[in-house]
């Protein structure tokens, strides 16, 4: 048997967890937006035409932001089509997923949905094929009260109140060849820095985001994110950091690594960040928003994210996850905890059918993923200040990395409601970890709830036939006594614990 051992203080924090890294992302592309939250004519849907049972389920999963509208849709995307009367909008060829797009859902039906969902929007603009008038235009038409020709627009469809929507993505993946309008680092600094600059001379309180790297591999990256940065440091609050994780080798040690290479990533970022405003001096630090990640690569080919004839929401990127890979999002989770000095918001990518926690039939069901467990729990008991944590585990090595930790923990106190969890992934591949974590300075602990999520098949997945397949049981093996818990974890599991005072 492993042993592992952890001392958390109340008094060591990394930070206050910002609630946002528990975001998701809806894009037009596939069945995300139609035959996802949208589809008019389904059981469950309201007067809206919004699915009543994704919106229940996207209240389970605990998301707190979503963005929208893209991802690669957004730029080609002209946001005027997507409002005022439906029957008038036009029908366009979605150039990115080869897609018809009918734009019967745009701004003001998002918006409608966040509402009824209660969660926060986070909107990208569109500077593929569009530029810095573009999006100001947009913002007026969200953001402005009345007055002017884009804010009485908006008021004659209907929205008497702006949306004031605050968080804002300043174009999308800009140094990816497959991007509508992708361009140079130095083309893209530019276009951001005006683009932002303009938006802050027309809204007040904004969250700027400028485009980082596509993904870690990027033959560009960490010049990109300097270069970008060197150009729009001032006027913005965030870069943006996407990443897809995949288990092509089929090794299940060497996919673990996932959650130490996100690491690197956000590690590096932000000393790229912080050698930007070294350069000029500079005590602001550029936060980051890890606003799309996920696993995806089984449906990464071929008709997964393209099929002929320009059809309507066809089934694009229907990634059918199973247990391993519920373990990589947990482990992914805490990384971004972890990291909750630097990293604000996250965006799993997606919310619905198309690399999605929740999948549904078109006129059928919906279900859980696999994934949907390790993120909800970790948006139900992730609340407070993340803990700097002394961990004492084994190591492994794989995927050319040696010292990595067998453990992965990470533990989220809350002195508000006295609660405090421990997240904790056992990444032996055959072993049990009797794990022991003292936490101090916060007194007698009692257990609130412990869960387990195991599956002794590594591929075992959630279908609409067996939708629990994959799923959280009451953990079978963990007390507190005083201030210590002790618990075993089997090999390859995911593990929740919420203490109270006692
Ligand atoms: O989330 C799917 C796609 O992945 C997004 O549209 C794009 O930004 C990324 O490459």
């Amino acid at each position: 048997m492993l042993k592992s051992h952890v001392i958390a203080d109340r008094d060591f924090i990394v930070a206050p967890l910002d609630r946002r890294v528990f975001g998701t992302f809806v894009e037009h592309l596939g069945r995300c937006v139609y035959g996802g939250i949208y589809e008019p004519g389904h059981p469950t849907a309201d007067a809206n035409g919004f699915r009543g049972d994704v919106l229940e389920l996207t209240r389970e999963l605990g998301v707190t932001i979503v963005r929208y509208p893209g991802g690669n849709f957004v730029s080609g995307y002209d946001w005027e089509d997507g409002v005022g009367p439906k029957e008038e909008r036009p029908v366009r060829l979605d150039l990115a997923w080869g897609s018809t797009e009918t734009n019967q859902f745009g701004t003001n039906e998002f918006m409608d949905w966040c509402k009824a969902a209660e969660i926060e929007p986070m909107f990208a603009v569109n500077l593929g094929t569009r530029g810095p008038a573009e999006a100001q235009n947009f913002l007026e038409y969200c953001n402005h009260p009345s007055g002017t020709y884009y804010s009485d627009l908006r008021r004659s469809h209907g929205y008497e109140e702006p949306h004031d929507i605050k968080f804002w993505c300043l174009g999308n993946e800009m140094d990816g060849p497959w991007q509508t309008g992708a361009k140079t680092a130095q083309e893209y600094g530019r276009i951001a820095q005006e683009t932002a600059k303009m938006m802050r001379w027309s809204s007040d309180g904004l969250e700027l985001a400028a485009c980082g790297s596509s993904h870690l591999d990027m033959p560009s990256y960490a010049a990109w994110e300097y270069t970008v940065l060197d150009h729009c440091f001032e006027q913005v609050d965030y870069i943006s950091l996407h990443q897809y994780f995949r288990n092509d080798a089929d090794d299940i040690a060497k996919y673990l690594t996932a959650i130490d290479h996100l690491n690197s990533f956000i590690v590096e970022v932000a000393a790229i960040a912080d050698a930007v405003a070294a350069k000029r001096r500079s005590t602001k630090r550029i936060m980051l928003s890890l606003d799309e990640w996920n696993v995806w690569y089984k449906a990464h080919h071929g008709e997964h994210l393209r099929q002929p004839g320009w059809p309507e929401a066809p089934k694009l990127l229907e990634e059918i996850y199973n247990f391993e890979d519920a373990l990589v999002i947990g482990g992914a989770l805490m990384t971004m905890m972890n990291n909750a000095d630097r990293v604000k918001t996250g965006c799993l990518a997606q919310l619905v059918n198309a690399i999605a926690p929740i999948m549904t039939e078109t006129g059928g069901p919906a279900w859980r993923q696999t994934i949907f467990h390790p993120f909800a729990q970790a948006s139900r008991y992730g609340r407070g200040n993340v803990l700097r944590a002394k961990v004492a585990t084994d190591s492994f090595s794989a995927g050319g990395r040696d010292g990595l930790p067998l453990l992965v923990t990470s533990i989220v106190d809350d002195p508000e409601t006295g609660e405090t969890s421990i997240f904790a992934l056992n990444r032996s591949l055959t072993e049990r970890m009797e794990l022991t974590v003292e936490l101090r300075g916060m007194g007698e602990r009692t257990l609130r709830a412990a869960h387990e999520l195991h599956d002794s098949d590594l591929k075992a997945i959630n279908s609409k036939d067996a939708p629990e397949r994959v799923a959280p049981v009451a953990h079978p093996a963990a007390a507190i006594q005083g201030t210590t818990l002790t618990a075993t974890l089997k090999p390859l599991s995911w593990n929740v614990f919420a203490t109270a005072s006692a």
